[in-house]
């Protein structure tokens, strides 16, 4: 944590509007508990989607991913990384703890499930592997769980940005009806606050980064359009 605040931290937070991820995981919930998947998940929590979307906001910012190291002449340099081993912040009994789901940009919101349910398993009774806690690449942390809206993550050393979300809440919006009238309705906002490595991230990055991220939360059917 002391080397960690040595870095400098930039910080930018927004809110997502989750009815429609929302709406497309009852829709998958209803199907698995029907019939569950291959793995045996028979219901996904928010995690999932967003460690997807994480992963293909990834491809086009792969700066996102990489780390700062020591180059042959000893002075910093940077490492782009092709794996997305993306790190959980889970709140274990014996404190909090940062697993990683492994290539990320090769599993599916289902695989990715089945692996969040064998990594929360585990560090529940304190059984996770060294490999399960290594060569993470970037961290999101879901603090909605307990409650909270805006946080200021501390970057891991190892990694340039760290996302955490807050607790989806039903709030009033302005929004248009099916006629084109101006109403306040209900929507599900959910805050994200990121921090990201300064040296190596820029505001403008972060900002575009953070708005292909939430895109493909406020329109879950994107992310379908271009797996391959
Ligand atoms: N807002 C509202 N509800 C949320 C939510 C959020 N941000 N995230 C999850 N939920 C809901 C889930 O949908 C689920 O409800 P459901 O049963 O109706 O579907 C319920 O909360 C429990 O979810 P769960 O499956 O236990 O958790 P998860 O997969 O969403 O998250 C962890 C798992 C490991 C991230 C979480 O348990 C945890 O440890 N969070 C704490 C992280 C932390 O301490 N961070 C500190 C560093 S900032």
């Amino acid at each position: 944590m002391t080397e960690s605040l040595t870095i400098p931290h930039f910080g930018l937070s927004d809110e997502i509007t989750m009815d429609s991820s929302s709406s497309f995981r009852s829709r998958l919930n209803a199907r698995l508990a029907k019939a569950p998947s291959k793995d045996g998940v028979q219901r996904i929590s928010y995690m999932p989607i967003m460690v997807k979307a994480l992963s293909m906001a990834l491809k086009s910012y792969p700066i996102l991913n990489s780390c700062v190291v020591e180059g042959a002449d000893g002075s910093p340099a940077l490492a782009y990384r092709s794996a997305h081993n993306i790190g959980i912040a889970m709140d274990c009994p014996n404190g909090l703890i940062v697993p990683n789901v492994k290539n990320v940009q090769d599993k599916s919101i289902l695989d990715i499930a089945a692996e969040l349910q064998r990594l929360q398993e585990a560090g529940s009774i304190g059984k996770l592997a060294p490999a399960d806690l290594q060569g993470g690449t970037i961290t999101l942390s879901n603090i909605g769980t307990i409650g909270g809206t805006y946080t200021s993550p501390v970057l891991v050393k190892s990694e340039v940005c760290i996302g955490a979300v807050g607790q989806i809440q039903r709030v009033p919006r302005f929004a248009l009806d099916v006629h084109g009238v101006e109403q306040v309705i209900p929507r599900q906002i959910l805050t994200v606050s990121w921090s990201a490595d300064h040296r190596v991230i820029d505001g403008a990055t972060m900002a575009k980064f953070n708005a292909l991220w939430k895109g493909y939360l406020e329109q879950p059917e994107l992310m379908a359009s271009e797996l391959s």
